[in-house]
């Protein structure tokens, strides 16, 4: 989205009643990775958190730029490949450059998007970037209580679940600690795709020797941050076919000309695209 999009503002009353639930004096994970991307949306305390990790490993920054780039290669191949034409994006984060629905309307203005976060500063910036697009929305939902998304009259307005639609969880189930159960989240996303729908999904990885300090400075920093297993990551695609080439490390994902494949971090991110049969 062009810069002097980003700083365009909803209307008053809007804008107000959003900014009464912002929290300022926590560092928010939106912001953060918005620091970490070299967006503008972000405060001191963000900055803070973010070089809690990025004092641990200055290329961890990497790692959010590949998850960028994997989730564009994912969505042209849901849209261009699949035949997707909607989508529901679930921890959507700020608005960056290359949005899902940027993305997906290079291929088909028509296909219907929903953004969909926890987090009050998303909802703000999204409905300013969305302006009058009837085929996008944002709403405020919480994955670990998926009914707040698919049950939405807003995502039931765009998405028609009886049809195939993608979900994307790119980056967020890392943030959904043990105790919230990621893997019941994750089976009760996959329970609502109809046949011949999609989940994409991205996470940190615990391979690499640098992933357990990376997690303590994630939990230190910005309260969540799990780096699991392939074991376990696997399992949050259970019943899910999974598209080739599986779960991998996400910049092996079908790969394109721009994607760093083999750099210095590719051993702690995965990804992959799994379809409901
Ligand atoms: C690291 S950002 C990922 C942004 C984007 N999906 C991407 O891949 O670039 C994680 C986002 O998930 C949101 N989030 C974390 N837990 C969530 C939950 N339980 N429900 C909805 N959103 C959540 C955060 O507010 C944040 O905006």
């Amino acid at each position: 989205m062009a810069r002097d999009q980003r700083r365009s503002v909803p209307p008053d009353g809007e804008r107000s009643g959003a900014r009464r639930d912002l929290n300022f004096t926590r560092p928010s994970l939106a912001r953060v990775y918005d620091y970490v991307l070299g967006g503008r949306e972000h405060f001191e305390i963000d900055r803070r958190a973010a070089h809690g990790f990025l004092n641990v490993a200055p290329e961890s920054a990497q790692v959010a730029k590949d998850s960028r780039n994997f989730l564009r290669r994912g969505v042209r191949y849901l849209v261009g490949e699949a035949g997707i034409r909607q989508i529901i994006d679930i921890g959507s984060g700020l608005p960056t450059t290359g949005n899902v629905h940027e993305i997906a309307h290079e291929i088909d203005p028509t296909v219907h998007v929903v953004y969909v976060d926890k987090d009050p500063m998303v909802l703000t910036h999204a409905r300013a970037m969305l302006g009058d697009d009837d085929t996008t929305t944002v709403i405020s939902g919480d994955l670990r209580a998926p009914e707040t998304i698919f049950d939405d009259p807003q995502t039931r307005a765009l998405i028609d679940m009886d049809r195939p639609f993608a979900v994307l969880l790119s980056g967020i189930l890392h943030h959904v600690s043990d105790k919230a159960d990621p893997f019941r989240a994750a089976a009760e996303v996959s329970a609502t795709l109809s046949p011949d729908s999609y989940l994409l999904i991205s996470n940190f990885l615990d391979e690499d020797p640098r992933a357990k300090d990376l997690e303590r400075a994630f939990l230190d920093s910005v309260g969540s941050g799990r780096f699991r297993t392939w074991d376990e990551n696997r399992r949050f695609f259970e019943g899910l076919e999974m598209v080739e080439p599986g779960l991998v490390y996400a910049n092996r994902w079908r790969p394109d000309a721009d994607t760093p494949v083999g750099n210095q971090v590719e051993t702690l991110y995965v990804g992959g695209v799994g379809r409901k049969v």
